[in-house]
């Protein structure tokens, strides 16, 4: 093999630092386009239940589920206009998982993006409605969409899939998992069942959609959803990597967890493997998605603040 000259080095090195950008520049178009149609839908509405509901919403999520249906959609020929609605959709019912997620019943949870949680910062009995009415907003959004370019009944089976798992046998059901399971007594299997539901569905719906809304053939669908899977397992391990660096939980018990289970260096080793196996699934049926590939190896940016 040639050996490399330095000046060769650098090279390929400022072409990849390019490519990187170009993709991150992709992705944060998609992410304004989120953020301005979630604005349009909310700013529809006034008063105190609204205010919750905004507070929530634009609390600095990452948008990486509606990211997945636009980025997913695009590769598979489906304009973002099309899929933009769908893709919100999705935000607002992962907006209302959390703010139930953090009540007092569930993981108790005072702060959500480094802000007082929705409970905190308007009450429990707003809370709950606040997430009632994101819930059903969404499925408003989902009813009026526009089926675009694609057929009506393209986006009846998106509308399935999102209700699929949004519900009981998707998120709502793994966090029934998560708050019933004894960390004493779970094994690795129930536990990857409850992370696949409460986590893995709504990711999978996210990539499924796009797809779905797209040409995908069978086949793609196979492909993209074996990487939405392991994005899922992936996405759970990194975020129990980062909740295990921070000590605010004033002695209340953790839910069960990746680094719980295993400690944080084998948790790191699964997130890679994860991550891995998400990129293979694509490379295997030549998906044509830089970023859905690029969204994946991110997860594996997991440091603490000091770089640990
Ligand atoms: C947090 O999801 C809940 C999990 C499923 C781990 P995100 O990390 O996507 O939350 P935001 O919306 O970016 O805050
Ligand atoms: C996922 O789990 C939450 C949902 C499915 C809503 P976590 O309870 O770990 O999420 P965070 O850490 O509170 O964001
Ligand atoms: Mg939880
Ligand atoms: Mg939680
Ligand atoms: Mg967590």
């Amino acid at each position: 093999m040639m050996k490399k000259t330095k000046r060769t080095l650098i090279t390929e090195e400022t072409s990849l630092f390019h490519f990187k950008m170009k993709i991150e520049e992709k992705i944060q178009v998609k992410k304004a386009l989120i953020e301005g149609e979630l604005k349009k839908i909310l700013n529809r509405y006034k008063g105190g239940l609204a205010d919750s509901m905004k507070y929530s919403v634009f609390s600095g999520g990452k948008r990486f589920r509606p990211i997945l249906v636009l980025c997913a959609g695009e590769s598979f020929g489906c304009d973002c206009i099309t899929a933009l609605p769908f893709a919100c959709a999705i935000e607002l019912i992962h907006n209302y998982s959390l703010i139930h997620d953090d009540l007092p019943a569930m993981d108790d949870d005072d702060f959500r993006r480094g802000k007082l949680s929705c409970h905190k910062a308007y009450g429990e009995d707003v809370a709950i409605l606040a997430g009632d009415a994101l819930l059903t907003l969404a499925f408003e959004i989902l009813s009026q969409a526009s089926a675009g370019s694609g057929t009506l009944g393209k986006k009846i089976k998106a509308i399935e899939e999102i209700s699929r798992s949004a519900g009981l046998s998707g998120m709502v059901g793994g966090q029934y998992l998560d708050i019933k399971a004894s960390i004493e007594d779970l094994n690795r299997e129930d536990y990857s069942s409850l992370v696949k539901k409460k986590t893995g569905s709504l990711i999978s719906a996210a990539v499924r959609t796009g797809a779905l809304l797209g040409q995908a053939s069978p086949d793609d669908l196979e492909a993209v959803s074996m990487y939405a899977e392991n994005l899922g397992f992936a996405f759970q391990i990194r975020d129990d990597i980062l909740d295990s660096y921070e000590d605010i939980r004033d002695g209340k018990p953790f839910s069960p967890n990746e680094v719980f289970f295993s400690g944080r260096d084998s948790a790191r080793k699964k997130l890679f493997t994860y991550v891995n196996s998400a990129v293979k699934a694509l490379d295997e049926k030549s998906i044509a998605s830089d970023e859905l590939r690029y969204l994946a190896l991110k997860l594996l940016e997991v440091r603490k603040h000091n770089g640990e």
